[in-house]
């Protein structure tokens, strides 16, 4: 009997465990192999003694439930891994223990569902004689290599519903409203979720702006009587080239929403607000767009496995489950294309990026 390792490595997300699921199920029904989770992504084979067999009986109930049961962790690369050694601190390379461990675990096969970091550590260690498989996973949908990953959908449709309860708010009383969005250097869910919920203005790392333009939008939105202004905006944007230096504040870290609030208010004498969505967008149960997808990305994870094609990343490609070498995953981040369709309709829309 062969042994499949899985493992979730990098943040969470809904479908984490609709994957762990699939992946345990196809495994264990189809091929009848013995499924082991390995916790903690990386970390779990570092200290193999966490690792502990998943049977039918420990996945089910698993696809609508968020998080990963199996633990993760965005730290503790395991080729640069902080040990303490004589009181101090060290980075070690533990990529060799890790490919000990894997055998004595008997693993013949491991799945990682992870992101960019996650995908590029798996990349060494197949290198290193690891044999691996991806599946991707991430809210920021960042990844190169596959249209979609587990976790994008779901965490669109809390931005999307919570920019709407906001638009209420920010109609009442007059206001402008920025919700800040996770998504790292790259802004698909605020571009997505604003688009999905109508928000006046979308700023985005991928399209340089200047406040002039937003507060400009503002105000003439105030002249046709929209006394109010919904802006969804990407954690990643880099401040605007016409922000006043003492927007800034001399070298004192403030929070980007916070001064994009503050600067909007000078420059407007709009009151404004600032929601900070921040982890809920990583949490709850899975969509069923993410449920489906988390499914089929866990079933080929496996028959990828059990033909033997490893250093791999499976993946959607035009609406379809292919796979492709995980060199293609970490080739750099999958950003907005300003001048691609999604903007262009945005635009059309009469959205204000602030360019
Ligand atoms: O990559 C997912 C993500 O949620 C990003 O959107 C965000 O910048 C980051 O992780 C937050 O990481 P942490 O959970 O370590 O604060």
């Amino acid at each position: 009997m062969k042994t499949l390792g899985i493992s979730t490595g990098g943040g969470d997300c809904p479908g984490l465990n609709a994957v762990i699921r699939a992946v345990a199920k196809t495994a264990i029904l189809r091929h009848g192999w013995r499924v082991l989770g390995i916790r903690d992504s990386f970390d779990g084979l570092v200290f193999p003694e966490k690792a502990c067999e998943l049977r039918m009986d420990d996945v089910t109930g698993l696809l609508a439930r968020g998080g990963t049961i199996l633990g993760t962790t965005n730290r503790n690369n395991p080729l640069r891994y902080p040990l303490e050694k004589d009181g101090k601190l060290t980075v070690c390379d533990l990529s060799a223990r890790c490919i000990e461990n894997a055998r004595r675990l008997g693993l013949d096969a491991l799945v990682v569902v992870g992101g960019d970091g996650t995908a590029a550590i798996s990349l060494d260690l197949c290198r290193k004689g690891l044999p691996i498989v991806v599946v991707p996973k991430t809210i920021d949908n960042d990844l190169a290599g596959t249209e979609m990953s587990v976790g994008f959908d779901t965490a669109l449709h809390t931005a999307s519903e919570a920019i709407d309860k906001i638009h209420t708010s920010a109609e009442s009383h007059h206001r402008v409203m920025i919700v800040e969005l996770m998504g790292r250097t790259a802004g698909w869910i605020a571009l997505e979720a604003g688009l999905a919920s109508g928000a006046d203005v979308i700023l985005i790392p991928e399209i340089p702006f200047k406040l002039a333009n937003v507060c400009k939008t503002i105000l003439e939105r105030e002249k046709s009587g929209k006394n109010f202004t919904i802006v969804a905006m990407a954690e990643g944007i880099a401040l605007p080239p016409d922000l006043p230096a003492h927007a800034q504040n001399a070298g004192v870290s403030r929070p980007l929403g916070e001064i994009m609030r503050e600067a909007i208010t000078r420059n407007t004498g709009k009151e404004t607000r600032l929601t900070v969505l921040g982890h809920i967008q990583r949490g709850g149960p899975p969509s069923p767009f993410d449920r489906l997808l988390a499914t089929r990305l866990g079933v080929a994870a496996v028959e990828l496995a059990s033909s033997g094609q490893f250093g791999r990343m499976v993946c959607l490609h035009q609406g379809r489950i292919g796979s492709v070498p995980l060199e293609d995953a970490v080739c750099g981040a999958r950003l907005v294309d300003p001048k691609g369709e999604m903007v262009s309709a945005a635009r059309a829309m009469g959205t204000c990026f602030g360019d």
